[in-house]
């Protein structure tokens, strides 16, 4: 096998198109038909990959890593669904197509939504433990729970609709962001080698590369936006990038970068394919995350 890092991901990207369709198929109906196109109609597959790459570094299998897999992706994409919604974002595209409310009217958008947050534990409650501990499968889902919860995602989204333009500071952000976006990407890079049984060491590392990547992943994302909306003449929603300017923002994603960095080498992760999350986030590398 090709053992390049992009090759595994281009390989492992397939095979969860595959499986997304599979739970996604069977039932034909108006819901079924606005989560299905709110899913599989792109998407960087960004924690879903994490995941698998940081169970299958330590020793899980593909089969057993797939379904968790596909429960955190099922959550971001509700996540995505609801934070269009007029009554927060109020965005009218997402991936390039019109976003989920605009093609299906509010309520089915809602329902998709609730379908997929749904769908996910439906597919945790059912997917497979690691022989070596039936445990590990309850831990896991209780830490999805908790990362995409009141204390978590939704937590975050709520400090973000509610951030005062005039008031923003730095801290503030990182709570706001860390709660929103850095949550269910540290669980995805934890929960792959949770479900492989790897050591307390790796996955306190991993909890540390999680959340420095996860930080990075909004604040890259943010940065985006303020390029995006200077260019269009839009009105800038309230964001890090806005408050520090370009350079120090750039600076500060490299800081998040290089501690995430660290939290592999530090504990001998030695990992082409985790340390590729991390470059993929570099600034120069837009087209790539
Ligand atoms: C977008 O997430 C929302 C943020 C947390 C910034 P992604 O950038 O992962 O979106 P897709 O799934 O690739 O479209
Ligand atoms: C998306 O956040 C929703 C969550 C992370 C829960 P944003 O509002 O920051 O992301 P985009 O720019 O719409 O993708
Ligand atoms: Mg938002
Ligand atoms: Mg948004």
């Amino acid at each position: 096998m090709n053992n390049h890092p992009e090759y595994y991901l281009d390989l492992k990207r397939n095979r969860l198109e595959k499986a997304l369709d599979y739970y996604l198929s069977g039932e034909d109906s108006p819901v079924f038909e606005a989560m299905r196109y709110a899913v599989l109609g792109g998407g960087k597959r960004f924690r879903p990959l994490l995941l698998l790459a940081s169970g299958e570094h330590f020793g899980a299998t593909e089969d057993l890593l797939l379904p968790y897999a596909c429960a955190v992706e099922f959550i971001h994409n509700y996540s995505l669904i609801h934070d269009d919604l007029p009554s927060m974002d109020d965005d009218d595209f997402r991936r390039g197509r019109p976003s989920c409310h605009k093609k299906f009217g509010e309520a089915l958008a809602l329902l998709a939504g609730d379908g997929l947050l749904t769908l996910a534990f439906e597919i945790l409650a059912a997917a497979p433990a690691p022989a070596s501990d039936q445990g590990l499968k309850t831990r896991v889902a209780a830490e999805v729970a908790m990362a995409a919860g009141p204390r978590g995602m939704i937590a975050g989204q709520w400090l973000d609709i509610n951030f005062d333009p005039d008031n923003l500071d730095p801290e503030s952000y990182r709570e706001m962001a860390s709660r929103k976006t850095a949550g269910l990407i540290r669980v995805s890079a934890v929960s792959g080698a949770r479900l492989a049984g790897a050591p307390e060491i790796a996955i306190q590392a991993l909890e540390k590369y999680g959340s420095y990547l996860g930080l990075a992943f909004q604040l890259r994302d943010d940065l985006q936006d303020l390029l995006q909306d200077q260019a269009s003449g839009k009105a800038i929603r309230p964001n890090l990038a806005r408050i520090l300017g370009r350079s120090a923002s750039l600076e500060l994603l490299e800081t998040w970068l290089g501690k995430a960095r660290r939290a592999l080498e530090e504990t001998d992760i030695n990992s082409d394919i985790l340390s590729l999350f991390i470059r993929q986030l570099q600034p120069g590398r837009e087209s790539q995350a």
